[in-house]
């Protein structure tokens, strides 16, 4: 079983980046697509995961190296799960994240029903030969007015069930071993540990 030395993390998100990095070990090389003049891939599936597939696909096509990816987004239960996994599209079609989340908590206030949501992250890692492996973390929460200014993309919108503050409010280790992201990877983590 060959060791993993390098990876190559498949996302343009800085926030995604740094999250991603801080949770793999620390000996790991860790590469940007940016560094490498990769673009990014057009998200045309229809899940998270879908989309975390193509992406890895994508990146470890381009790069010829182990690589992972994250698909990740926003779920707001009175919102029919929307934005979903077009939660970067939507800041694009408001002008901003803070547009969307300006947008979303409106509607959420309007409607007057739960204000429940979730976060949802898959994470895929791909070899050159094509095997893959994803897995899926959720967190659970309400949505709220914007508060905070640590983070990125909607948390200062996002209260995690049993925290008193915005994921944007919290110091950003907190947020780092509590999030999607890190229930996805320790998943991930159990099942690659062998190469690690
Ligand atoms: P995509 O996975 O590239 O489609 O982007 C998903 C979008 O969801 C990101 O641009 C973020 O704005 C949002 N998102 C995903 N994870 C987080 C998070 O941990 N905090 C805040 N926003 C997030």
């Amino acid at each position: 079983m060959q060791k993993i030395k390098k990876i190559l993390i498949g996302t343009h998100n800085k926030g995604k980046f740094k999250e991603i990095c801080d949770l793999l070990p620390k000996k790991l090389e860790k590469i940007s697509p940016i560094n490498l003049k990769i673009p990014s891939p057009d998200e045309t599936g229809k899940t998270f995961q879908e989309n975390s597939e193509l992406k890895a696909n994508f990146f470890c096509e381009m790069g010829k190296m182990v690589t992972l990816s994250d698909d990740s987004g926003l779920e707001v239960e009175c919102l029919d799960g929307e934005p979903g996994i077009y939660s970067s599209r939507w800041a694009k079609k408001y002008g901003s994240f803070d547009g969307a989340m300006t947008e979303i908590f409106n509607r959420v206030k309007k409607l007057k029903k739960s204000t429940a949501a979730q976060f949802v992250c898959s994470l895929t890692i791909q070899w050159p030969d094509g095997k893959k492996i994803s897995e899926i973390g959720k967190i659970k929460g309400d949505i709220c007015s914007k508060r905070g200014s640590n983070g990125f993309g909607y948390d200062p919108i996002f209260i995690p069930n049993g925290y008193p503050k915005t994921f944007a409010e919290m110091e950003y280790k907190k947020k780092l071993l509590i999030d999607h992201r890190y229930i996805a990877y320790k998943k991930l983590e159990k099942k690659i540990k062998n190469f690690l």
